[in-house]
């Protein structure tokens, strides 16, 4: 097409005509995908070379960010599928089952799985403000507890034990889930999600893979570029015995 052609005769309003130079945009589009390749090679490198570390946070950036209102984008629709695949776990797993929800935040989780129906519902959470808003919730078969992951304990035994994004914040996540293993009933199973933005989180999927076996997963991606790993897992000493 010789370089001078004019379209200018047959633009009109709402019709524009526009000259690219193709080799420059291909170049631009080559640019771009060998940037995000470059970052996703760093962050594997990253993530299977260093130890794993936590997501920094403290007891008082839990308060403030619950009365700030901070976290109330979890009950947005960005966050929905995620939470729903999480719901449908237990009720596929563990029809109408008891269920532990560890880091329960305001126990958004738990009003999914209330529709479709428990016989025990127990969330834990760090902070105050976050089980203050939930207690509104509370029945005879619900219940939310204001405690610290490392000071709980019980006699009783669930069927799912949830870990809806918390584990990553947790300094020894893999001794959490050895002592909250004692918690299972017999089949009982652990439901984890992790966001995948940090390598960290790449590098505790790893390790968790190390001693627990995934019945299933799914990645839950948001077309806002959040992305999300579910799993359900059972111990894989567990499978050997059975
Ligand atoms: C990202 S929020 C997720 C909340 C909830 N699971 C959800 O997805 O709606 C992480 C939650 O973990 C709680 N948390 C963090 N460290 C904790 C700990 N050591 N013991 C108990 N809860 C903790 C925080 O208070 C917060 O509510």
């Amino acid at each position: 097409m010789p370089d001078d052609l004019q379209f200018d005769s047959l633009a009109s309003p709402g019709v524009e005509f526009r000259k690219i130079d193709t080799d420059t945009d291909i170049m631009h589009t080559l640019g771009h995908y060998l940037y995000k390749a470059r970052k996703a090679v760093a962050a594997l490198f990253v993530s299977s070379i260093f130890p794993y570390r936590q997501s920094r946070t403290t007891d008082q950036s839990w308060e403030r960010d619950y009365s700030t209102g901070h976290w109330d984008y979890l009950h947005t629709l960005q966050q929905a599928a995620r939470y729903q695949v999480i719901a449908g776990y237990c009720q596929h797993f563990a029809p109408g089952g008891s269920i532990l929800d560890v880091g329960c935040g305001d126990g958004h989780l738990q009003e999914l799985l209330a529709s479709a129906g428990y016989s025990r519902y127990l969330g834990v959470d760090l902070s105050t403000e976050a089980i203050q808003r939930a207690e509104s919730r509370c029945d005879d078969r619900t219940e939310f507890r204001q405690i610290a992951v490392d000071d709980f304990e019980t006699e009783e035994r669930f069927d799912v034990i949830v870990f809806n994004e918390i584990l990553y914040y947790l300094e020894a996540p893999m001794e959490v889930l050895e002592r909250f293993g004692a918690f299972l009933t017999p089949e009982g199973i652990f439901v984890a999600s992790i966001h995948s933005a940090r390598s960290w989180n790449r590098r505790l999927w790893k390790m968790i893979a190390g001693r627990y076996r995934a019945l299933d997963e799914v990645e839950v991606s948001h077309g806002s570029g959040k992305f999300w790993i579910i799993k359900v897992l059972t111990p894989k000493e567990r499978s050997h015995e059975s």
